[in-house]
């Protein structure tokens, strides 16, 4: 079938890579992609945010099929264009799409369905947001309700951080629109680990479990980014503590979109933290998350063309998905001085004698090609996942840090500790490492 992928990073990339060697001889297509992506796909120089001339594509190429990476086009409503020109497409409609685009939508909705989340407070200006850090008191999380490319979310540990980021919301007015209403909630401690599946409107297929690192250092320290590494399994969720978040959370949130009419068809993530008192709902993103999509996939054993286009008509026909018994991890090669202003130009040394390593993949993500045949340069903050798999996390991670040492430029940076928790507490590894989730 003929597929078209939007989006041009990582996860794009191993969305298209996963099409073309798991697919049934799929002719993909990707928007705009990138020049790594164009060794699977037909790159089709259209931007995400498009919506009429993605629209326009997919109609005179007859494509039969659309998967869409990121949420911005979600949030424009590029689904909702697509069904109208009866598009088979795959994802939420730009109403289902509120659970990532507006916090206070999704806080509101968990409140209605008695989905586990941290009490709140909605500020609407400087003096109310006051009103409910009082109330609330410290530690506590500030949240830009819109859409803001993952930076929104500011931890106040003390009165320091609380000035930061009261001159960031009100003084500043860094989020511009996203930041006009401030969500307020409780600091939770716990392990933070993402969840996600595919849904179809009535269903919900559980991926396996994974965890992203989204701190710049090393041991969680620094700025947030957009996701420094991932491996699945998160090896921190049992299956016992993966069964109550597919009932109290995946499968409720479900029920509950289906039950306001406003059913979901997508990819349902949630970021959790598991607190002394179970999972709790930090965030809801509706498409996969980046760098985990790119572990899962390399793990998941099924066609993904065939599986989501059952899934865009509403009903998949099957209660599971299969996973390969082995581990996967990803690790991201960032730019110099990302995240906060990547420094691009610089000649990539050493890719070809990393990809060529058994049971290594390469996705791209900030790349452009350079002057000379089958050279590249970064180009964007997150630049390079190198991945892999292995019989266990521990061997996964040491094919994909070999691979990595062998790639360089000037001021790369990798995190040298992605897993290394999760691979040392031998416990967690023995109690739930390949326990899938039943379904
Ligand atoms: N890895 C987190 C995200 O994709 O938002």
């Amino acid at each position: 079938m003929k597929v078209l992928v939007i989006g041009s990073g990582g996860r794009e990339h191993a969305i298209c890579w996963h099409l073309s060697e798991r697919g049934s001889g799929h002719e993909i297509y990707c928007a705009p992609g990138n020049v790594g992506i164009e060794r699977h796909a037909t790159l089709v120089p259209i931007a995400v945010d498009e919506i009429q001339a993605l629209a326009d594509f997919a109609t005179d190429l007859q494509i039969d099929l659309t998967i869409v990476g990121p949420e911005l086009p979600l949030s424009l409503g590029l689904v909702d264009e697509f069904r109208n020109r009866g598009l088979p497409v795959y994802g939420p409609s730009r109403s289902a799409a509120e659970l990532e685009a507006s916090k206070i939508f999704a806080k509101e909705f968990m409140q209605r369905h008695d989905v586990p989340t941290a009490d709140f407070e909605i500020a609407h200006d400087a003096q109310e947001a006051k009103r409910a850090v009082e109330a609330i008191g410290l530690p506590l999380v500030m949240k830009a309700d819109g859409l803001a490319a993952g930076k929104g979310v500011l931890i106040v540990r003390n009165q320091a951080d609380l000035d930061e980021a009261m001159d960031l919301f009100y003084e500043q007015k860094r989020f511009g629109a996203s930041g006009a209403r401030v969500l307020v909630e409780p600091f939770i401690v716990g392990e933070e680990v993402s969840f996600m599946g595919f849904c179809d409107g009535q269903r919900f297929l559980p991926l396996a479990t994974s965890k992203d690192y989204k701190r710049i250092g090393e041991g969680d320290v620094g700025a947030n980014t957009g996701g420094m590494g991932a491996h699945s399994p998160s090896g921190i969720v049992d299956a016992e503590q993966s069964a109550e978040v597919l009932e109290k959370v995946m499968r409720a949130t479900v029920a509950g979109m289906a039950a306001e009419g406003n059913p979901f068809i997508g990819i349902l993530y949630a970021g959790l933290m598991m607190s002394e008192d179970g999972p709790k709902v930090l965030e809801f993103n509706v498409r996969l998350g980046d760098p985990e999509a790119q572990a899962l996939l390399l793990r998941l054993d099924q066609d993904l063309g065939e599986l989501l286009l059952a899934g865009a008509r509403g009903d998949f026909g099957t209660n599971r998905l299969d996973f390969r018994q082995e581990a996967a991890c990803c690790l991201v090669l960032a730019a110099e001085g990302y995240p906060e202003s990547a420094v691009k130009g610089a000649a990539i040394q050493g890719l070809d004698a990393a990809a060529q390593q058994a049971g290594v993949e390469i996705f791209h993500a900030g790349t452009k090609a350079g002057e000379t045949e089958g050279s590249f340069v970064v180009s964007g903050g997150r630049v390079l996942n190198v991945c892999a798999t292995g019989r266990n996390l521990r061997t996964a991670l040491k094919k994909a840090y070999d691979a990595a040492k062998e790639i360089r430029w000037p001021g790369l940076q990798i995190r040298s500790d992605i897993g290394k928790r999760v691979v040392e507490a031998e416990s967690m590894l023995e109690s739930g490492i390949f326990k899938l989730p039943k379904t």
